[in-house]
């Protein structure tokens, strides 16, 4: 059976990092595409060279050209610009968004039946628009941010209670920017909720508020870091483990950025939402029941990414 092929839209820091990571775990063969001739081609050779040490049989090639991307099974888009300090995810707007109408439009043409993540910010609305320029199914177009915050969530508990990172699970819900919503009583330390943790001395309700505005705050610490762009190892890893729940048909339980249209109360809009991942895409979004003060943090949280939307209408009018 031939391998799964896996097109990297976008071949900077993350489709890099992704391009590695596929090939390392044999998830298919890889096309990386760039608009910057070159870049793609000496990655994908990199990496490629790495096979030996690494023993992957994965083939990889680098391109500037949507022919290339043809029939592929799953496309990961980073295209775009990353923040640079003192910018917000929402900044990018505008840049973007003309990205996201060629990357949408390229996979169209090329790759119609492929499983979309967008990592492209601001994610929420990025991954609305990459959907209307497609014009692929809904299932088939998710973005990827609620498994990296989640991620980002586990890690700061893990060293808060000096346990393994494996144990700790979180949730978090909410469009990815500062308004992201971790839920703590659906957060634990092997089944154990947070609020139960707090109330058996492991740690304090005012550690554990700290740690949730660090994880709000997890994308920004790092550009704050790097000072020349933004996170990718954690990111390419979380788009990842979505790309091997849908080849795999794994059926993950993953928060993604899925269309809801009933769920959640939203009318036809793209949030952060439990979903599971499996061979039709997104099989389901996971409509669990909210408190009085976790609703009214997703009501502010979905009236940003709204907020987001309309301004790309108001700068695309074939998206209105
Ligand atoms: N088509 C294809 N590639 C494009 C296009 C386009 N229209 N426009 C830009 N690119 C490419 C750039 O040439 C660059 O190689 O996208 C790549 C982006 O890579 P980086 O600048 O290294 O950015 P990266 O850190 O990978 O982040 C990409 O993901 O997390 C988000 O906020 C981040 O929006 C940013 C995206």
């Amino acid at each position: 059976m031939a391998r799964p092929k896996i097109a990297l839209i976008g071949a900077g820091q993350i489709g890099g990092t992704l391009a590695h990571l596929a090939a390392i775990k044999e998830l298919g063969d890889i096309v990386l595409f760039d608009i910057s001739d070159g870049v793609p081609q000496g990655k994908a050779l990199d990496i490629a060279e790495s096979g030996p040490s690494e023993k992957f049989d994965a083939h990889l090639k680098g391109t500037t050209s949507y022919e290339d991307i043809a029939g592929a099974d799953v496309c990961i888009v980073t295209a775009g610009v990353p923040r640079k300090p003192g910018m917000s995810r929402d900044d990018l707007l505008g840049i973007n968004l003309k990205v996201m109408k060629s990357v949408g439009e390229g996979i169209a043409a090329h790759a119609p039946d492929a499983f979309v993540i967008c990592i492209t910010n601001p994610l929420d609305a990025m991954v609305w628009a990459l959907r209307e320029f497609s014009g692929l199914p809904h299932q088939k177009v998710v973005g990827m941010a609620g498994v990296l915050d989640s991620a980002r969530f586990r890690h700061f508990l893990s060293l808060e209670f000096d346990v393994s990172m494996r144990d700790v699970t979180a949730f978090v819900l909410g469009g990815h920017g500062d308004t992201m919503v971790p839920l703590a009583r659906y957060s634990t330390v092997a089944g154990i909720p947070l609020p139960d943790l707090v109330k058996m001395g492991w740690t304090t309700q005012d550690k554990l508020d700290e740690i949730i505005q660090r994880t709000r705050d997890g994308g920004a610490e790092i550009v704050g870091l790097l000072k020349t762009g933004s996170a990718f190892y954690a990111p390419a890893t979380s788009a990842i483990e979505m790309a091997e729940s849908y080849l795999k048909d794994q059926r993950r339980l993953l928060p993604c950025a899925a269309w809801c249209d009933g769920e959640f109360g939203l009318k036809g809009m793209y949030v952060g939402v439990p979903t599971i991942i499996g061979a039709n895409g997104i099989e389901k979004v996971v409509d669990i029941k909210l408190g009085k003060d976790e609703q009214a943090m997703f009501d502010k949280s979905v009236d940003a990414v709204k907020g987001l939307v309309d301004a790309c209408k108001g700068i695309d009018d074939s998206l209105s």
